[in-house]
Formats: structure tokens, sequence, C-alpha cells
């Protein structure tokens, strides 16, 4: 049937590259835990990967995990250093606890390996200044794991904003909660201070921040007035640790369940933020992005699972009316596969020698966020963000 012009018009789309996947990329896993097995399903489908080892800190896990895995014969170590000096590798995915983000991605810049990093990028901006030092002499990319950026809706979410419809951006309020969500389903590295290190601020609210910032061009943070606290975690009565027999996961807390800051963005933006693990309420807020022209409403978040909970809502006036106009979320009954798209989009950006996906470049501001709302929480003041050159 002869196409409409409107038809032909819906069929244009971006020039999709071809890329040449017809090397095989040689990858390990650092970090055989929760998380690793994700990457591992991903990498299981790829034909242009090859998993050949993994490391772990724990005697017999990574074995265990690549031969549950169904690759026996990738070699397994519990040094990293160890794995560099004898492998020839050109990619790996950095799945340990938050506490070693920056020191395992650091050795395997220095052996030439392009790092696919978990999230958050790492602990303190310190951290992530080392890392990009790292990167940047290697020549070799990190790509920090955002799935939810890969996300139909949260790209929808970062075309609206981008359209200019909201004017010049002043306001933000984001952040995201769970009534009764601390992390221990396999184990306590989230929530021990020496493993975790951040709890709820560096597990879920890097991907809050990361939501907004991604939209507006992730503008440089100026200061922070900083609030961190664990009312919960450090209860043996929080109901999370009642149900499922663990009072004595109270005792080892030593991270935050609830932060809030307020947050001066280059661009005269005004970031005003809270995220929880466990609170006594259902949410605490919608996203709102105000502008001069328009104001956004994003339903309450979800997104640390890479979705938005409803549909946006764009607040403006038309003739002097006040409208609210409806901009639907893309199919929300049909997921993005978007761990898949993370994985993906950093093995063909080695490919292909292109930027990493998810740069450095931004994450640093949003962990440096992360970062002086800690230690602006320890001082009890405002803090100015001092981020090293790199
Ligand atoms: N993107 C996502 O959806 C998602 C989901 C869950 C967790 N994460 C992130 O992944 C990371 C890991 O989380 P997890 O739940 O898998 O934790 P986990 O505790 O289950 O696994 C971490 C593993 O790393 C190992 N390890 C620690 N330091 C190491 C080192 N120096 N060398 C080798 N191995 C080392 C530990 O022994 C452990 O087996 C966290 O930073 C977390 O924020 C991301």
């Amino acid at each position: 049937m002869e196409k409409t012009n409107l038809d032909k018009f819906m069929d244009l789309h971006e020039d999709e590259i071809v890329i040449d996947r017809s090397r095989k990329l040689r990858v390990a896993i650092v970090g055989t835990g929760w998380i690793a097995a994700s990457h591992m399903v991903e990498y299981l489908k790829m034909d242009d990967v090859m998993v050949v080892a993994a490391c772990d800190i724990v005697p017999g896990k990574a074995k265990a995990f690549c031969e549950k895995w169904g690759v026996p014969d990738a070699h397994c170590y519990t040094s990293d250093l160890e794995m560099y000096e004898k492998e020839s590798l050109d990619a790996v995915s950095v799945c340990t606890y938050n506490g070693t983000h920056a020191e395992c991605t650091i050795h395997a810049l220095r052996f030439g390996v392009n790092v696919l990093l978990e999230k958050p990028m790492c602990v303190t901006t310190e951290e992530a200044t080392s890392i990009m030092h790292a990167e940047k002499e290697s020549g070799k990319i990190v790509s920090v794991g955002f799935q939810p950026r890969f996300d139909k809706d949260m790209q929808l979410l970062r075309r609206v904003v981008k359209s200019g419809v909201l004017g010049k951006i002043y306001y933000i309020q984001t952040g995201g909660g769970r009534r009764e969500g601390i992390p221990f389903p396999f184990g306590t590295s989230f929530i021990e201070q020496e493993t975790g290190v951040i709890g709820a601020i560096g597990d879920i609210g890097c991907y809050s921040l990361d939501m907004v910032l991604n939209c507006i061009g992730y503008p440089k943070p100026l200061t922070v007035t900083g609030y961190t606290s664990a009312f919960f975690g450090k209860n043996p009565g929080y109901s999370g640790y009642v149900k499922s027999g663990h009072p004595e996961y109270a005792k080892i807390f030593g991270v935050d369940d609830f932060a809030a800051a307020f947050v001066r963005l280059e661009g005269d933006i005004i970031l005003d933020f809270r995220i929880s693990w466990a609170m006594h309420m259902d949410t605490p807020g919608d996203t709102l992005i105000l502008g001069t022209e328009g104001g956004l409403r994003i339903p309450s978040t979800d997104c640390w699972n890479g979705t938005i909970g409803g549909d946006l809502i764009l607040y403006h006036t038309v003739g002097s009316e006040q409208v609210q106009t409806v901009i639907p979320r893309i199919n929300p009954e049909e997921r993005t596969p978007c761990f898949e798209m993370k994985v993906r989009s950093f093995l063909d950006a080695i490919h292909t020698g292109g930027k990493a996906p998810i740069p450095t470049s931004e994450i640093i501001y949003n962990q440096a966020i992360i970062d002086h709302i800690v230690k602006s929480a320890k001082l009890g003041h405002e803090i100015p963000v001092e981020i090293p050159e790199i």
C-alpha cells in the first residue's frame, strides 16, 4: 500500500551506525556477587564476547559463579591484579561493592582494560577524580552503569526538558524512596560501612540525581547543604529486620538510610533532593522541574529500576489560561531491555573506539553531590563543592 506523506515522516529516524562486531572481545568480571549475574546473562547472549576470567576476593566464589553460568573454563582469581598480570583482556565489569569500585577500576585501567563500572561511580569525589586520571592516562573508557538512561520514558523525559518548553529552569525537586526497603537480600554488603560506605544515597540516590541532571546537561554543583540519617537501619525493631528475622543487622548497619539536600547548580538552578531506603511515608514526592515557561511533574519514580511512575504532566499558560498537557509514557507495559543496552553500548564503544556511553565526565558531578551531602551532613552546614582539576 502507498504510504502517505505522514507515514513516511514517521519512518524517519537517526542514521544507524553499522558496527563491526566481528572481533571477539575478551571480557572478565570482578566481584561475582548479586549484580554480576546480570552482567553475565548479557555477556552470554552476545556473539562478540568471550567471558575468559572472573575474580572475587572470597576464595572459590568466582569459580562457583562461572560454573553456575556455564563457563567453567574461565580462569578464576582472588586478586584482580594477578588476573590482569596473567590475562589479556579487552573489558571488565566491575561489580564489587561500593567501597572497592575505585581501586578495582583504577587497577583495570592501569592494565589497559576498558571498564563497565557498576553504580554508584565510587564513594568520594577524590576517588572519582583518581578514576578519571587513570582513564585519561590509559586511553581506555569507563562507562558507569546507569541502565535507566536507556529506558524509553527516561529518554522521553529528557527530550521534553531539552525541547526548551519549560523556559529557563530554576528549580528541581527530585528523589525517591521506599517505605521498607533496606537491601540485604544476598548479605550485608549494602549496609556495612566498610563495604557499602554510603547507603540509600549511593544505592538509589545516584539514580534520582542522574535522571534530572542528565536532562539538563549535568551542570556543575556549586554548594551543598546535606543531611543524612539512619533511624531505621540502626533500629533492631525496624519492620524489615523483624520480618526477615535479622534484628542483629541493626548492630552492623553503618550507612545512611535517608538523605536530603539543597544543592546549588551552575546556571542558577536549585536542586532539592531526598532519598530513602526506609521511612514512615509511601513516597517523598514527585519529581518537579520548574521553568519560566512551564513546570513538569514526573510522577513519583521507581527510577532506580529504570522506570518513571506515570505520565508526565506539563503545566503551562496558553493565552493567559492555565493548562495542563499530559505527555503519555511510551508503552509503559513494555519494559525496555535497559541492562542489555547498557552492556551493549559499552561493548560497541570498544568496537568503534568511541566515547563511553555514560561517561565519567558527567557522573563525577553525581558523585560529588553525593560525597558533599555526606561531608556537609557531618559538618552540619552548607559547603562549597570542591572538585580537583582532572
Ligand atoms: N545496576 C543495578 O541495577 C545494580 C543492582 C544491584 C547492585 N548494583 C551495584 O553493584 C555493586 C555490587 O552489588 P552486589 O549486590 O552485587 O554486591 P555483592 O556484595 O553481592 O557482590 C559484590 C562482590 O564483590 C566482591 N568484591 C569486593 N571487593 C572486591 C575486590 N577488590 N576484588 C574482587 N572482588 C571483590 C565481594 O566479595 C562480593 O562477592 C554495588 O555497588 C551496587 O550498587 C547495581
